[in-house]
This record gives structure tokens, C-alpha cells and sequence, in this order.
């Protein structure tokens, strides 16, 4: 059923919250030309172990999703070997490097808005920009938290508690702080902001 205006519908998380349908008007917000339109289906989040339900015979010959597509003919043929291509880790596999975990559960959460420093919404948290290209550490924000937390940077390296990402992740709807994801986020995602905390705890300086 096509949900024009949106919807929620009531417990249909595993966890028993809502599931967020966005309106279509909304779509463009997320979706869009400076975000590359798609946003799943990239290098560097295909490019990785196949974990999948999917009942394809190939699949299981594969421990990469990029050969597997390959080698049912969904892709053209690959003009480099996968292990030299990008790669995102999975946020939750503990194996992987905290940054690295880090910077994928930006890059999928936030980084579809945050494309650039100077933009509205500050910042550049996709996955490619490097710390100094995120336009982030030690940056003042442009929103002013000093109800809330004063002497907020947008990032403050080892302070979780001074770094307005973290402040606005765990915003909830009635402080007045803008919630973040602003959009298809009806409760704090209490993984994610211990992810991005450890994260921004571990940080040293802004290099
Ligand atoms: C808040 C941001 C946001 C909004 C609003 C949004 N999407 Fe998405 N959408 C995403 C993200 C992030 C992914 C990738 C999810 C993943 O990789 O698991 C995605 C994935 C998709 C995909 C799979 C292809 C791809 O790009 O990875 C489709 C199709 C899609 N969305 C359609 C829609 C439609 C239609 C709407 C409006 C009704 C919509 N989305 C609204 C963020 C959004
Ligand atoms: C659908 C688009 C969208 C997504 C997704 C999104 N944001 Fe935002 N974000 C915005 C917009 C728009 C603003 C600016 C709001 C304003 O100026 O009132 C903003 C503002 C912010 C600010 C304040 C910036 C400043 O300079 O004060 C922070 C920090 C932030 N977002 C973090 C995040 C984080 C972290 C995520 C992912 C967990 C995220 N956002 C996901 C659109 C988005």
C-alpha cells in the first residue's frame, strides 16, 4: 500500500517501538543529488562479508557481496580486485576499529544531510571526509546549546559530554534541542549514541 502522507505504525520494531514511514515530500530530504540519490547501495557498504537471508545459490560460494554480484551477472565485471576497493565495517562488530565503527553509523544515520561544513547542517559526516574534513572537531556549532551545555563544540575531542553531536542524538523531542536524525527517529537510538561516545572519548586531538 502506497502511504502518501506518511504514516507510523504502532510497535512494529523488535524492540516494541514505532516504525516511521516518511511522507513522499520527504523523501528528497534524505534522497537527494548531493547525497548521490541511493543511498544503501554503495561500494563501500556492498563491499563487504555476505551476511544474507537470500536463498541464491551463488551466494553461499562467496564470503564477498561485490563477487557474489559479480558472478551472478547483476554487475559488470569488476576492474579491480574488492580487497582494493572501499570498505565500510559493520558499526556493531566489535573486531572492527572503534573509529571505523564510528564513522559508518555517521555515515549511514547522518551523512544522506551532513554533505558539508558550510552547509546548514553542519558538517561533513559521510565516511570519506577525514576528521579534519568533517569540519567538526573543536568547530562551535551554529545552533547555541548554552541552555543545556555550555561551551558546546560541535566535536570536543575526549568530551562527549561538550560535543553537540552527541548532545543532539540524545535530544529527545520535548527539550527543545533539535532531535537528531531529524526525520524517522521517534526514540534515542541508545546503541548508536554509546558507539559515537566511546568514539568521541577515545579521541586525542583533532588530527
Ligand atoms: C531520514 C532519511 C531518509 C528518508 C526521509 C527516506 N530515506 Fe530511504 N533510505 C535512507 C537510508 C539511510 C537508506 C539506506 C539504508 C541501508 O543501507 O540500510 C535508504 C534506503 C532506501 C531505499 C533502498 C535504495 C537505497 O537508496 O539504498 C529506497 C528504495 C528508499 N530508501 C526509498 C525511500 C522513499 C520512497 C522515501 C520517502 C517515502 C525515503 N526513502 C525516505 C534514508 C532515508
Ligand atoms: C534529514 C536530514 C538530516 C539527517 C539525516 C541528520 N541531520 Fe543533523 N541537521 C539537519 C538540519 C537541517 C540541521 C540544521 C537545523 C537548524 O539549523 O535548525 C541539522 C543540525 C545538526 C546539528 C547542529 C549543527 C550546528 O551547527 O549547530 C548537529 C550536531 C547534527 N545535526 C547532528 C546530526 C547527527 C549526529 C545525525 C545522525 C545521527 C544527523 N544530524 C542526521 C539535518 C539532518
Amino acid at each position: 500500500m502506497l502511504v502518501l502522507s506518511g504514516d507510523k505504525v504502532e510497535g512494529a520494531h523488535a524492540d516494541g517501538t514505532d516504525w516511521t514511514i516518511p511522507s513522499s515530500v520527504s523523501c528528497t530530504q534524505c534522497h537527494n543529488a548531493e547525497s548521490g540519490f541511493a543511498l544503501g547501495l554503495e561500494l563501500a557498504q556492498l563491499n563487504g562479508p555476505l551476511e544474507h537471508g537470500c536463498d541464491v545459490e551463488a551466494a553461499d560460494q562467496y564470503g564477498n557481496q561485490m563477487e557474489m554480484l559479480e558472478a551472478l551477472g547483476v554487475i559488470e565485471p569488476l576492474d579491480f580486485p574488492t580487497d582494493s576497493m572501499p570498505t565500510m565495517v559493520d558499526p556493531w562488530d566489535e573486531e572492527a576499529p572503534l573509529e571505523d565503527r564510528a564513522r559508518a553509523y555517521l555515515h549511514s544515520n547522518c551523512g544522506s544531510c551532513h554533505t558539508a561544513p558550510e552547509n546548514v547542517c553542519s558538517g561533513d559526516l559521510r565516511w570519506s571526509a577525514d576528521l579534519a574534513q568533517m569540519g567538526v572537531c573543536n568547530v562551535e556549532p551554529k545552533i547555541k546549546l548554552e541552555e543545556w551545555a555550555p561551551g558546546t563544540m560541535l566535536l570536543a575531542p575526549g568530551q562527549p559530554e561538550r560535543s553537540a553531536i552527541l548532545f543532539h542524538m540524545n535530544a529527545e523531542q520535548e527539550t527543545g534541542a533539535m532531535p537528531m536524525p531529524p526525520l524517522g527517529r521517534d526514540h534515542v537510538d541508545r546503541k548508536g549514541t554509546m558507539l559515537i561516545r566511546d568514539w568521541i572519548a577515545s579521541l586525542e586531538g583533532c588530527e
